[in-house]
């Protein structure tokens, strides 16, 4: 009878104590870590942490891509913090393009809504995987390569993007090299383009130097 007891008060113990790590929701007001946030609360936790709203309207896509990604990372969806997981909606005008970029944190799953996009990854065996997608066709980015997604229609398209990650991270590679001050001489050096190839785009994205 008494080791019935125990056995039953240790698994009340196990399971009271095990409900406190169900999830972490991102304290945003606290410091960021490789490891993400730290936990609100849980007394302070409530089903708005769990939700997100923001990808139900479409993006502003008047900017020089053509293009808007809305996400819902840790910073933007708190619940998703220390999951493994978040999402993205992807708004591509008519011509508009997500540059070359990589999402160091994590691998991406695209889930075409609306439209057309020709989506392509590159690996670093530097072989090419470039296909169109349709509605309702999803592609997979390994983790860190450089991707891209333009759209194919001539009519605006939709893309919802999930991650592996609940901070993905986005680096764009002609930001990289043209939308800050990295001295012209480098870039030319570190990319075989010529000089007014350089200055050109680095006047188009913002870049100095
Ligand atoms: C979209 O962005 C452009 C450029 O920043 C801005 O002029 C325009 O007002 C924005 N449109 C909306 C609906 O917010």
């Amino acid at each position: 009878m008494i080791h019935i007891l125990l056995i039953l008060c240790s698994l009340f113990t196990f399971f009271t104590h095990a409900a406190v790590q169900d999830f972490c929701v991102a304290d945003l007001k606290g410091p960021e870590s490789p490891a993400g946030y730290s936990c609100k609360p849980a007394a302070k936790v409530t089903v708005d942490d769990f939700v997100s709203t923001g990808l139900r309207a479409a993006g502003n896509t008047s900017n020089i891509i053509k293009a808007a990604v809305t996400p819902a990372f840790a910073a933007q969806f708190p619940g998703v913090n220390g999951l493994g997981i978040s999402i993205a909606r992807l708004d591509l005008a008519a011509s508009g393009v997500v540059p070359m970029h990589t999402h160091p944190g994590g691998s991406e799953l695209l889930l075409v809504t609306q439209g057309y996009i020709v989506a392509g990854f590159i690996s670093s065996a530097n072989a090419v995987y470039v296909k169109t997608l349709k509605k309702g066709d999803i592609m997979v980015f390994p983790q860190g390569l450089l991707h891209f997604q333009v759209n194919a229609g001539g009519v605006t398209a939709v893309a919802f993007a999930s991650f592996s990650s609940a901070t993905p991270g986005l680096q764009i590679l002609d930001f990289a090299l043209f939308a800050n001050d990295l001295p012209s001489k480098l870039v030319e050096a570190t990319t075989f383009l010529d000089d007014a190839t350089v200055k050109k785009l680095k006047a188009v994205l913002g870049g100095t130097g």
